[in-house]
């Protein structure tokens, strides 16, 4: 297992969208280990995506176990092809990312939602959760779509923030 190098803005690869993942191979499971490795290796990291590690692969991980944030926690979730199957609610929070070290910014997503995912094993499974794991999911698909959360915010002039 090794630490990854994590991309960050204006990265033309954090624009693009991720392919797919077909087949579960040795590649893919080596890579979720690193994925895992990596977040490890950032204190108070809660999700990470396949693409920020330069991979354009539809893979993202999530854990709000250690976050000090209230939150109910399903423990780490490595998701594979992630689709969300049902949303509702807004909520608005205040969010950061490994790939925009410099900024903060408060973004406005879906309260409750219902994702359909492979997990590590190749198990078709599906996840219902709300408030900030489901923030953390949301986020974690948008970089699998090209987008990172200055591109969900209001307005950038009073919704970001600079990291302190
Ligand atoms: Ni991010």
């Amino acid at each position: 297992m090794a630490v990854l190098n994590v991309i960050a803005i204006p990265s033309p690869l954090l624009k693009q969208v991720s392919l797919p993942v077909g087949k579960i191979s040795d590649e893919t499971r080596s890579l979720i280990d690193d994925m895992r490795q990596t977040m490890l290796a950032h204190k108070s990291c809660v999700g990470l995506a396949a693409v920020q590690v330069g991979v354009l692969a539809r893979i993202i991980i999530v854990d709000v176990s250690l976050s000090e944030k209230p939150h109910r926690s399903s423990g780490v979730l490595y998701m594979i092809n992630p689709v969300i199957t049902y949303s509702s609610g807004k909520t608005s929070s205040r969010e950061g990312c490994l790939s925009v070290p410099d900024f903060i910014g408060n973004v406005i997503r879906k309260k409750k939602i219902e994702v359909e995912y492979i997990d590590a094993s190749g198990q078709k499974r599906s996840l219902k959760t709300e408030g900030f794991e489901a923030v953390c999911i949301q986020h974690e698909i948008d970089h699998l779509d090209g987008k990172v959360f200055l591109d969900r915010v209001t307005s950038l002039k009073t919704d970001v923030f600079r990291r302190q």
